[in-house]
């Protein structure tokens, strides 16, 4: 394997990137059966280590802000257009649909402003056989006529029956017999082009420290994922409750496909052909001067980090509370300090190179990207093979006080129910909290209200 990388005549970087990868080969399960929301992508790919560039200047905070203005990715009139057709509600004659969630991005990530995040959950279920192992419904519509197959999302809408289709019923129903169930909310995007720049090396650097310190529990596991605008290319995940992309141009055609129905050149397929009427791929540069996808995927890059609230931060409260974090081992999992990597650095598999406003940029996440089981897990498999049925993606809790429930299926309505919630890997960090004083697990929850 260490030859495929001395192939790319990478140097040193590249040489210890090779090495930390095949220690962490052991925890990543590089198995891509169905991607995200189900992406047609190859079973498998070259395990591409982002190009990392030299740089021996310092890293400098991120800019952070809930204004609507662009990080500097790109001028302020490209991000407001941009922004425009993450907003923009998508009709039948767009290629809405057959099966959909919602009519724009905006509609599920909205709070308190385009790119955050919203109270929409979404629906997906699943079977384990009589071997234990997960399977996807095959969903059947049409009156029967139909079959969506092997896909764990059930679609909440539909365009048919309508005035030109009146017998046709698209709408999907849960099959019977369906033992995995769960809700998954929507999260945040705002400050996703610092998350994407990071260096896949940083991710397994979390997973391989996590893994070596003995007697906390917290093992978090990389995944390597298909990226689809760079075919044949694996890339360590970061994005959704299950790590199911590397890349927010991936993620945004994949979105655009699942939550939407409409099709582009990276998924260049509906998942129903009835009562469609738009030809295939509904959506491309010839509709506009540039994509969708290309402009979802450049929205998000260019948002802001969530801003902390600064009055709240200030508080004496707050930054006990944030020592108690670490102190009790939250920090495990929800890491607060990322460097990106260097501006320069050719990530994605070779498609994209991460830009000077994103590149070398100090971000406070609270996460470490990696997927972890803390007893909450949902039972179902997306590309991270059987043994990440159970886990998460630690949520980052940067903009953590702009959602009103929490945990992947709005289970805690709390902070506290939310802690209160993990267990398995995060048993420890849990018991110790368990064992504060009242005062300062009022303060621990301060510094979360306060992010
Ligand atoms: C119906 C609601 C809905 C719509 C519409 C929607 N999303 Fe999402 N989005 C979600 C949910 C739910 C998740 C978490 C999904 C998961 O992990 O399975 C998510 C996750 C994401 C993420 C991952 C964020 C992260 O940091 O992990 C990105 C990026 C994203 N969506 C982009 C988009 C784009 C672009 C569009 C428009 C094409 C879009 N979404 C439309 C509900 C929606
Ligand atoms: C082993 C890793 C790990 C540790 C340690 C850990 N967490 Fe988490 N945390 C997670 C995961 C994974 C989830 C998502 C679980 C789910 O959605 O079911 C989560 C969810 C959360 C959420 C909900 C976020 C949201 O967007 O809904 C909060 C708040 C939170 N954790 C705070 C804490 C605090 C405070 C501590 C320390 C007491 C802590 N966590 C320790 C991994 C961890």
């Amino acid at each position: 394997m260490c030859s495929a990388f001395a192939r790319l005549k990478r140097h040193l970087a590249a040489a210890l990137a090779c090495l930390l990868l095949l220690a962490a080969v052991a925890l990543a399960v590089t198995t891509a059966n169905s991607a995200q929301q189900q992406s047609r992508t190859s079973s498998s790919g070259f395990l591409a280590l982002d190009q990392l560039a030299q740089t021996n200047q310092a890293p400098q905070e991120a800019p952070t802000g809930f204004d609507n203005q662009s990080n500097g990715f790109v001028e302020s009139q490209v991000h407001s257009q941009d922004q425009a057709a993450f907003d923009e509600v998508e009709g039948i004659e767009d290629g809405l649909g057959p099966v959909f969630n919602a009519q724009a991005c905006r509609e599920c990530h909205q709070t308190p402003t385009t790119g955050g995040v919203s109270q929409v959950t979404e629906l997906r279920v699943g079977r384990v056989n009589r071997f234990g192992q997960f399977e996807n419904p095959d969903v059947t519509i049409g009156d029967g006529s139909t079959v969506i197959a092997n896909r764990s999302l059930i679609n909440d809408r539909g365009i048919c029956p309508s005035g030109e289709f009146p017998d046709i019923e698209v709408q999907e129903h849960v099959p019977d017999h369906m033992n995995v169930r769960t809700l998954r909310s929507s999260l945040n995007t705002l400050g996703d082009g610092f998350v994407e720049a990071i260096a896949s090396t940083t991710l397994l650097q979390f997973a391989n420290k996590q893994c070596g310190e003995f007697g906390d529990g917290v093992c978090g596991q990389a995944i390597f994922v298909p990226v689809a605008e760079a075919p044949g290319q694996m890339r360590v995940a970061r994005f959704g409750w299950k790590n199911q992309h590397a890349s927010l141009l991936s993620f945004s055609a994949d979105a655009y496909l699942n939550e939407m129905g409409i099709t582009s050149t990276l998924q260049p397929e509906d998942v129903t052909k009835l009562c469609d009427t738009v030809p295939d791929p509904e959506n491309t540069a010839e509709d506009g001067d540039v994509a969708d996808i290309d402009r979802f995927a450049r929205f998000m890059r260019a948002t802001k980090a969530p801003a902390r609230d600064a009055n709240l931060a200030s508080t004496f409260d707050a930054r006990l509370g944030e020592q108690l974090f670490d102190k009790i081992g939250c920090d495990t999992c929800h890491v607060p300090k990322v460097v990106t990597a260097p501006a320069g650095s050719v990530i994605n598999g070779g498609s994209f190179i991460v830009p000077d406003a994103l590149g070398n940029k100090i971000i406070h996440p609270f996460s470490d990207f990696l997927l972890h089981n803390v007893g909450t897990g949902d039972g179902i498999v997306q590309n991270g093979g059987p043994l990440t049925a159970l886990k998460l993606r630690t949520p980052p809790l940067w903009g953590v006080r702009t959602r009103s429930r929490f945990m992947h299926d709005h289970s805690a309505l709390t902070f506290n129910e939310a802690i209160l919630r993990h267990g398995g890997e995060a048993s420890s960090a849990v018991r110790r909290y368990r064992f504060l004083r009242d005062e300062e697990r009022q303060q621990l929850i301060t510094f979360l209200k306060s992010l």
